[in-house]
C-alpha cells in the first residue's frame, strides 16, 4: 500500500492542502473525495455518524479513525477512546491533532475489549467482501465487553444499478452487488486497487444472527446508507 488516503490527510494537516483524493469503482466513474471533509467536526457529520457518536458508552475503540475526528468530540466529551487504523499517515494525523491513544494496527490484529466499538464511513467497508463478513464480525464480538455494542454504518448501494428507466442491471450471476473495486488517486499518483464492501441492511442481520449476534436498525441515512447497532444475542 502506499497510503495515498494517509499522504493526503498528512497534507491536509500541514496545510498543503491542493488537490483532493480521486475515487472510482468498477462500477462508477471518478468522484472527488475532498479532503476538508475527513476533518469534519460534528455539526458537519452526517446525521448517522452524530447519532452513533450519541450512542457511545464506556470505553470505545474507533476502528479506521482516518484523521481522527470521532475519537476528538468523543475524548473532548471526556470518553476514553482507543483509534486504530492501517494506515501510518492517518494515524500519525490524529496523533497530531490530539487523539491520545492511536495505533498503527489492523482490525483483526486488536485484542482489547470495549463498550463501543465505532466503525464509521461506510464501516462494513472494512470487512471487504462477503465471504469475510463472518470473520470480521466474530473477531468483533471477541472484542464486546459484557453488554457491549458495535455501531457501523453502511449502505444498499442497488440503485447504482438502476439505469434511467429504473431497470436493475445487476448481474445475479456475479458476486453481491456491494462489493466493489475500489481505485484511490491522489495528485497523479495510483494507490493500489482495494475491495470495499457496501452491504444492505438484511444481508448484514442474517449474518449477525448466524454468528451469535443481534443486529438493529437505528437510523436511515439520506442516500440509501444507515447506522446498525450489533450486540451479542442473549440466549
Ligand atoms: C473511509 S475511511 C474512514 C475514516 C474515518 N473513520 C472517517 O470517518 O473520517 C476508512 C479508514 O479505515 C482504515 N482501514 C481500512 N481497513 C482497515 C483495517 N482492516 N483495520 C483498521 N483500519 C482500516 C483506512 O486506512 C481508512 O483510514
Amino acid at each position: 500500500m502506499k497510503d495515498l488516503f494517509g499522504k493526503a490527510l498528512q497534507d491536509f494537516n500541514n496545510n498543503n492542502y491542493t488537490e483532493d483524493l480521486i475515487t472510482s469503482t468498477n462500477i462508477s466513474g471518478e468522484d472527488e473525495l475532498p479532503l476538508p471533509y475527513l476533518f469534519r467536526s460534528y455539526s458537519e457529520m452526517p446525521k448517522l455518524e452524530q447519532k452513533a457518536l450519541q450512542l457511545v458508552k464506556g470505553n470505545v475503540l474507533d476502528v479506521g479513525c482516518g484523521s481522527g475526528s470521532h475519537s476528538l468530540y468523543l475524548q473532548d466529551k471526556g470518553i476514553r477512546v482507543k483509534a486504530i487504523d492501517v494506515s501510518e499517515g492517518a494515524v500519525a494525523v490524529a496523533k497530531k491533532r490530539g487523539v491520545k491513544t492511536v495505533e498503527r494496527k489492523d482490525l483483526l490484529e486488536e485484542t482489547e475489549t470495549f463498550d463501543t466499538i465505532l466503525l464509521l464511513m461506510n464501516g462494513t467497508g472494512i470487512f471487504q467482501e462477503v465471504s469475510q463478513v463472518s470473520k470480521y464480525l466474530n473477531h468483533l464480538k471477541s472484542l464486546l465487553k459484557p453488554k457491549g455494542q458495535i455501531l457501523i454504518d453502511s449502505s444498499d448501494i442497488q440503485y447504482m444499478y438502476e439505469d434511467d428507466d429504473g431497470g436493475l442491471w445487476i448481474d445475479t450471476n456475479a458476486n453481491y452487488y456491494g462489493e466493489l473495486d475500489y481505485f484511490l488517486s491522489y495528485k497523479g499518483e495510483k494507490e493500489e486497487p482495494m475491495k470495499w464492501l457496501y452491504i444492505d441492511f438484511e444481508r448484514l442481520q442474517f449474518a449477525c444472527e448466524a454468528v451469535g449476534l443481534h443486529c438493529k436498525k437505528i437510523l436511515d441515512g439520506e442516500h440509501f446508507d444507515f447506522l446498525v447497532r450489533i450486540v451479542v444475542q442473549e440466549l
